[in-house]
């Protein structure tokens, strides 16, 4: 969406606002984003208030669908035109411990700056029925952008929050930011002292991902790696360069498994993924190892994997097995432990290619079964 009908938009939510004397502001990585002239179609809103009617408001103008998470009063609204609006109340943040999940209380927008991660993340533009208005930059993010530093907030940022080492490497890569001295030493204290590995594996996975989301995760995976913190993801991570010729941050996500060989699937098992993308990949993995043709048709992602990992594939390897149990009945054999070995040894002949179609298979099958017979 163009930024003019964007701000049509927001000084809409902006009036609605203003009816019940709510302030609401667009925060964090947007507003970075608008100074570095980039496109955005994800809007952080705070509202210093009940963001609920705005977010009802926002959802019956322009459609979409909502998904709401109470525990931090916050409505994500996920628009038919593509556009994400996150509505949050401004609030401050007090850890318990490192890497818990913040105690959250209701505060202004300074508060609500405050608690962000980086000096470039904490700037803010109130929405106003003329548009964006004047840019709330409190701890002097627009100049660091001007000066491609990355800066901290506060010292206690990453013990606070681990996830933002990772956060750190995405904006420096993406942006070409250097992190400041300060934050640099930061960095490589919570690194020494382990604090990612206090992170639950699902916030673990969550910044992979978004790792392998970025257009190019290779320069993000460099500095972690300089940073000593590609060790989160998996004690034998390692990150080739080369992954990032898919795009698709679950190829890559495949191919970073593949590599690994034998420690690829607790790897994969350790990220506690969805069950169904889980099953995808290590299908890939079982596939490498075994070199035999499915029996049913493989899932999209697997396909895709298997077909840029294993370059040169006979053309049908990748296919349903051509023979089944019953064409084996019809050649009178009995089911048993011969004639699943015979299918197993069916499925690797595919695999290699020794033949195309069902016809080429029938034949193999009988050549089969009077070699065995010749040697029985
Ligand atoms: N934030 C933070 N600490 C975190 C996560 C988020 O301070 N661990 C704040 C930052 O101000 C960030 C904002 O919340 O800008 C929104 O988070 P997110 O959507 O993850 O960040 P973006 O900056 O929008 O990142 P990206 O451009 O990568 O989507």
């Amino acid at each position: 969406m163009s930024l003019p009908a964007l701000k049509r938009r927001l000084a809409y939510l902006a009036e609605e606002a203003g009816r019940s004397g709510t302030r609401i502001f667009a925060v964090g990585g947007c507003v970075r984003d608008w100074l570095l002239g980039r496109d955005t179609v994800d809007i952080d809103l705070a509202v210093e208030g009940d963001p609920g009617p705005l977010a009802r408001t926002a959802l019956r103008l322009w459609g979409g669908g909502q998904e709401a998470h109470e525990r931090f009063g916050t409505a994500c609204l996920k628009l038919e035109d593509g556009l994400r609006l996150d509505f949050a109340r401004t609030r401050a943040e007090s850890y318990e411990r490192p890497a818990a999940l913040p105690k959250v209380r209701p505060a202004g927008i300074e508060d609500d700056l405050r608690r962000r991660d980086f000096t470039v993340n904490a700037m803010a533009r109130p929405l106003t029925p003329m548009g964006l208005g004047e840019l709330l930059d409190p701890f002097g993010g627009k100049a660091d952008l001007e000066a491609r530093r990355l800066r901290a907030l506060h010292p206690r940022s990453f013990e606070d929050d681990p996830t933002r080492l990772f956060r750190a490497a995405r904006y420096a890569a993406r942006f070409g930011l250097a992190p400041d001295k300060e934050t640099r030493s930061l960095i490589a204290s919570a690194a020494e002292r382990g604090l990612a590995g206090l992170l639950s594996r699902e916030r673990v996975r969550q910044e992979l991902l978004r790792t392998l989301e970025e257009e190019e995760a290779s320069p993000a995976m460099a500095l972690l790696k300089e940073w000593g913190l590609l060790g989160a993801f998996h004690p034998d991570f390692l990150w080739l360069p080369s992954t990032d010729m898919d795009s698709d941050p679950l190829l890559r996500l495949g191919v970073c498994a593949l590599v690994m060989g034998a420690r690829g699937e607790e790897f994969i098992r350790s990220l506690k993924l969805e069950r169904a993308l889980a099953r995808d990949i290590l299908l890939v993995l079982t596939m490498v190892q075994e070199r035999k043709s499915p029996c049913k048709p493989l899932p999209a992602l697997t396909r895709e994997l298997l077909e840029t990992h294993l370059k040169g594939l006979p053309e049908t390897a990748l296919e349903p097995l051509m023979l089944g149990g019953e064409d084996l009945k019809r050649l009178g054999l009995k089911p048993g432990r011969e004639f699943s070995r015979l299918l197993g040894e069916a499925a690797e002949a595919q695999w290699r290619g020794e033949f195309e179609t069902k016809i080429q298979a029938l034949v193999w099958v009988k050549d089969a079964l009077k070699k065995q017979s010749g040697r029985g």
